[in-house]
């Protein structure tokens, strides 16, 4: 019988999301992984051994599909990657409705939901990960240019703590990630970080403390931020 580790890896087609399944693939796990258009996910379909799945994190009935089509199957690790940077204008009166709605809602209330539907399929011990960011803690004035996505992390970072308010008699631990600096689409070219340093460190962070139990807000070296 096989002992590999499986997860379930939430926006994967690119970045960050990519970088965790290529680092999980090469340390022996069994990965499944979701992208909003199975039609535009070449990178990860050129890795192989990935069972890859559709999901849009916004759409509700995707997600409950999402349940559906991975009932049965239990990972060790459910790691909620996708986000948005949100409106290049990030000022309260430069920003629209639509806009602020769209960016909390994926940044902070989809992965939520998600999390909530999938739970139940996380194995007794093991791991709820959110990418969150730095830019959530609300205890270190930063970064005026992306005001709305730093709050859209902070609400995810409030979310997760009332989730983890909600998770009595599961064993788990829940992560709230930063990834460091990376370039990526969203990241930049001027990044500190490159993908595979980030995901690397991701990883090694989801090993030390599966098991460890409690919700914790650490970087990509295992360094905790304040909330
Ligand atoms: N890069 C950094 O320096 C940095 C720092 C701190 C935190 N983060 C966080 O790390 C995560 C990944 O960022 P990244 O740098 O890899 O960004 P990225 O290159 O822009 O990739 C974002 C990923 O999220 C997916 N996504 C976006 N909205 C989605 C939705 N509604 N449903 C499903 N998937 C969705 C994208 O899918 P599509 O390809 O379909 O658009 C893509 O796979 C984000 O949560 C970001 O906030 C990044």
């Amino acid at each position: 019988m096989s002992t590999a580790k499986s997860a379930l890896i939430i926006g994967a087609s690119r970045g960050l999301g990519l970088g965790l399944v290529k680092t999980l693939l090469a340390d022996g796990w069994h990965v499944t992984a979701t992208v909003r258009d199975p039609q535009n996910a070449e990178a990860l379909k050129a890795l192989g051994k990935v069972q890859i799945e559709k999901l849009d994190i916004d759409d509700q009935q995707a997600v409950i599909a999402l349940g559906q089509q991975l009932k049965g199957q239990v990972f060790d690790l459910l790691f909620v990657n996708a986000g948005v940077k949100g409106p290049a204008v990030q000022t309260p009166g430069g920003a629209t409705l639509a806009e602020v709605g769209q960016l909390f809602f994926t940044n902070a209330v989809a992965p939520i939901n998600l999390a909530q539907r999938l739970v139940g399929q996380i194995r007794q011990g093991g791991v709820l990960a959110f990418m969150s960011s730095v830019l959530g803690s609300v205890t270190m004035p930063d970064a005026p240019d992306l005001a709305l996505y730093k709050a859209s992390k902070a609400a995810l970072n409030s979310m997760t703590n009332s989730f983890v308010s909600q998770l009595d008699g599961l064993d788990l631990t829940v992560l709230s990630l930063h990834p460091g600096w990376v370039k990526t689409d969203m990241g930049g070219e001027g990044a500190d970080l490159d993908v595979a340093t980030s995901t690397r460190g991701l990883v090694d962070q989801v090993n030390a403390y599966t098991g460890k139990g409690g919700h914790h807000f650490i970087n990509y070296r295992g360094e905790t931020i304040p909330w």
